[in-house]
Formats: structure tokens, sequence, C-alpha cells
């Protein structure tokens, strides 16, 4: 797919949008702190004697600001080494204080599925289950891809978000080809299908502006529903890349491993077979795949995501290089303090030094754009979907494709539950949302050539807090069905 020419409309959304994300991240610390004063606005209102029993927490807010500015570092250094793949210094004039965001942002971290979404702040309660997934969260839908291959005396390119791999900081020599492979069209009216947000409560700190590229201005007004979507991504950080997720991860990675290396018994290092992970999130899930000896293509339409994502596989230096504290943003269900206030230090592996197989790449852009080209039509030999089905406003949309894109016998894996992300969404916009259940998927599955030939519950979580009181379990299908060549053909007659 060769590269597309963007409107200028199309281009002043991006960088529209991605201003109000990186202002998100940017307002993190202030909106913590905010938080934190909270509590002690309500700790003053207690009486003396309810103070003097709870002198402790004088302390435990001081160390809570700690941890915030910990984890503001890790934001900040991430904000730093971000390639912004649209020029930020254009379109200041596009309105940027209209807060014109889509509301019914959908999170579907702990945060994301569903009743988890109670564990977030008084915003996530009334949104619907896939905060993450608003259109405004989305890279360009050029589907452009960033690949992380090896070479034998440098292990350290990156992944860049302008799917130029390139040396980490540009200190270690070997560049690699650009590969914008994939392609699509950007949708317009998906930015500006939005809903009016509360753009009063909060504003940003106007002196935090981490690079240029932010310059000549951030928006001013984060709505909380914003800093809510970063505290979702640290949340990820912990389920794809430290130790304290390995628990999820052997939950809803392994089995999916496990899969596709029974499936694919005879992978050859010189023809390695292609795997397809659609809505792969913070992208660990399509590591894993390419050190298992596929040629693994992540594809991810959040530019919250995908800026974390490529900062953790381009730029870290050494295993646990970072730590951060995931859990302070919840006072609730908590054992003791300590709990909540436990560091986590991540990646648990140092990406660029794992068994790469050549051709991994990350794909920024939306499925159903990206991978509904000609040009895709029986291009994978596997497809991946983990907690990914449930995001379609369309779920036979997503598996029309999905058939597609396989090769004839090719395999799809799923693992997931299906709290669809936009059923209840509600506001001016109507979002679309097919909620069909279990068996209807299997059906529609069916119809597009697709046969079942492995079947399963898995009970997992979601970015849970394995040390919290409360902790939101799926019983999530899982499922290997093969594209019947014949049966596909005659769908299509
Ligand atoms: C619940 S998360 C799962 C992430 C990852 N697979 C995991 O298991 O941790 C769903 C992911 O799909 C992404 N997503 C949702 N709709 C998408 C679309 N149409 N195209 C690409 N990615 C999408 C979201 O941004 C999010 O990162």
């Amino acid at each position: 797919m060769g590269e597309r020419r963007y409107t200028e409309q199309e281009e002043a959304l991006e960088v529209k949008s991605l201003r109000r994300i990186i202002a998100a991240y940017a307002n993190y610390h202030d909106a913590a702190e905010r938080d934190v004063k909270r509590y002690e606005r309500s700790f003053e209102m207690l009486p003396p004697s309810h103070k003097e029993l709870l002198f402790h927490l004088g302390l435990k807010y001081q160390r809570l600001r700690w941890c915030i500015s910990m984890n503001a570092s890790f934001i900040m250094n991430m904000l730093e080494a971000f390639e912004p793949p649209v020029d930020m210094s254009q379109y200041v004039d596009v309105d940027d204080h209209d807060c014109g965001e889509d509301m019914h942002g959908h999170c579907h971290a702990d945060c994301a599925h569903s009743i988890e979404r109670g564990d977030f702040s008084r915003n996530s309660i009334s949104m619907s289950n896939s905060e993450l997934h608003e259109p405004d969260d989305r890279p360009r839908k050029d589907g452009k891809t960033h690949e992380l291959s090896r070479e034998t005396d440098n292990m350290n390119e990156v992944v860049d978000m302008e799917g130029c791999a390139q040396p980490v900081g540009d200190k270690l020599g070997a560049s690699q080809g650009i590969d914008k492979s994939c392609n699509g069209d950007k949708d317009v009216n998906a930015s500006d299908n939005r809903q009016d947000t509360d753009c009063t409560a909060y504003s940003a700190d106007e002196n935090v502006t981490p690079r240029e590229f932010m310059a000549p201005s951030l928006p001013l007004n984060v709505p909380p529903i914003d800093v809510d979507k970063v505290r979702c991504i640290i949340r990820n950080i912990v389920r794809d890349w430290a130790q304290e997720g390995q628990k999820e991860r052997d939950e809803c990675y392994k089995p999916i491993l496990d899969e596709l290396n029974r499936l694919f018994p005879n992978r050859s290092k010189q023809r390695p077979p292609s795997c397809l992970v659609p809505g792969a999130g913070l992208g660990r899930l399509a590591l894993e795949i390419s050190c298992l000896g596929f040629v693994s293509q992540g594809n991810e339409f959040s530019y919250y995501m995908m800026i974390c994502s490529s900062y953790i596989l381009n730029h870290t230096q050494e295993a646990n290089e970072w730590t951060i504290y995931p859990w302070i943003h919840s006072n609730c269900n908590s054992l003791s303090d300590n709990d909540q206030l436990r560091p986590v230090s991540f990646p648990d592996i140092h990406p660029s030094s794992s068994e790469i197989t050549e051709g991994f790449s990350m794909c920024a852009g939306d499925f159903v754009e990206v991978y509904n080209e000609e040009s895709q039509e029986t291009a994978w030999d596997a497809v991946v979907t983990c907690f990914f089905l449930d995001t379609a406003h369309n779920i036979v949309e997503y598996i029309e494709i999905i058939s597609k894109v396989l090769k004839d016998d090719g395999v799809w894996i799923n693992l997931g539950p299906l709290l669809y992300h936009f059923a209840d969404s509600y506001g001016p916009d109507d979002d679309m949302s097919i909620e069909l259940s279990l068996e209807d998927v299997k059906r529609v599955a069916y119809h597009y050539g697709f046969v079942m030939e492995v079947e399963k519950m898995v009970d997992t979580t979601y970015t849970a807090n394995m040390k919290a009181m409360m902790q939101n379990r799926y019983r999530a299908a899982f499922w290997t069905m093969r594209k019947n060549a014949s049966r596909s053909k005659a769908q299509k007659q």
C-alpha cells in the first residue's frame, strides 16, 4: 500500500488530537496532586480526636506526592522521546478550547473491562467501557508500520511513530528502512463526531511543555477523562511489562502462545509464518509472538497506547529501568497503605535484547480501515485477538475482515470477553453498537468460513491490582478457528 496524502483538515485534526493527548500526559502530575489536596481537605475536616488517631495519613499524603512525581518523571521522559508523526507547530488556530472530544471514551482496561471502570475516578463511572478507544486517541489511520528488527551487532533499534526504525537516540548507528505497507483513509467523520465535555474543571499547567513539538501551546483544558486514560495506561504497563503482570499474562497470553506453538510446529527461520495482532495495546503479546518465531505485527489505534509502547519497545536501555507506582490513584480496597504505594519496576525484560524475529512491527491505525485494504487480503497465516473483539462498533465487520486477511487454512486465535465497548455509550452521537452473544459470534464466524477447532473458557483479569480487595474476573472465551478455504469462497459467491 502506498502512502496517502492527507487533507489539511485531516492533518489539523491529527495535530489537535495529539496535542490533547500529550496535554493529558503532561497534566498527569497536576491532576494527581489535586487528588492529594482533596484527601488533605477531607482530613482537615476531621474532628481533632479523629485526626490524632489518623495522624499517619499526613505522611501517606507526602509519600503519595513522591510516588506521583516518580510516575510523572517516567511520563515526561516518554514524552521527551516521542517523535510526533505530524508537525505539531501547525494548526495552532484549530479550536483547542472546545474540548470537543468524545466523552463516551471507552476504557477496556481494568479501567476498561466494564465494572472495573468503577475503580477509576468518578468520571469513569459514567462512561462506557472503552475509554481508550475514542476517535481522538487514534493515530492517523494510515496504518504506518514501525519495525523493531534485530541486527547482529546492534539490538537497540527502535520502533518509532513515524514508521522509521532507527537507532535509539540516534546513538547506535544502524538505521532501518521505512515500512509503510499498511495504509488506510483517515476517518474525518470519526474525529468530527464529538460530544461536549466538561472543559472548565481542570486546566493544564501552562509551564509544562515537554518538548518544542508542543509549541506553541498545549490545550489549556484537560478534561478529567483524559487524565483517567493516562491512569489506565499506567495499569496497562503492569499488565504487559511488569513482573507483577506475569500472572495475568500467563492467563491471557500464554494460552495463545501455546496454541500458536502447537499450530505451527515446523516454523522456519528463513520463512517464518506471519501473525497479525489487532488491538495490540502496549505490544507485549505481539513481541512474544515475534520471539516465538513469527513475523508479528501489532495494530493499535490509540495514541495513548502507541506513545507508551513505542517508548518501552524502543527506548528501554535495560530491564527494570523504570519504577512507577500504579496503584496510588485509588484509596479503595487496599489491604494496607504499603500495598497501595508499592513500587512496580518495568519492563521486566529488555525488549531489544529479546529473540525478535525479523519483521516485527507496530502498525498505527484503525483495524477496520487499515486491514480492509485489498493488499491485506490473504496476507496472514494467523490472526490473534486478545480482549479486542468487543471494541467493535460492528463485530460482524471485524470478523469479516479477519477472515479476509487470513490465508486459506489460516488460523484465528481469540481470547476475551464480550463486554462491548459501545454498549452503554449514550449521548447525541449515539454510537453504533452491535452486541452479539457468543453463540451469534460463532455463527457469524461460521458464515465467513471459519471452522471451530478448539474452544474453552478462560478465567482471567484485565489490568487488575493483584493485592486489592476487589478484582473483577472475566470468563473469557478462547477459541481457535480455521479459515476453511472452500467454505469462505462459497460465501463470497
Ligand atoms: C482492551 S485493550 C486490549 C489490549 C491488548 N490486546 C491486551 O490484551 O492487553 C483493546 C485495545 O484495542 C485497541 N483498539 C480498539 N479498537 C481498535 C481498532 N478499531 N483498531 C485498532 N485498535 C483498536 C485499543 O486502543 C486497545 O489498546
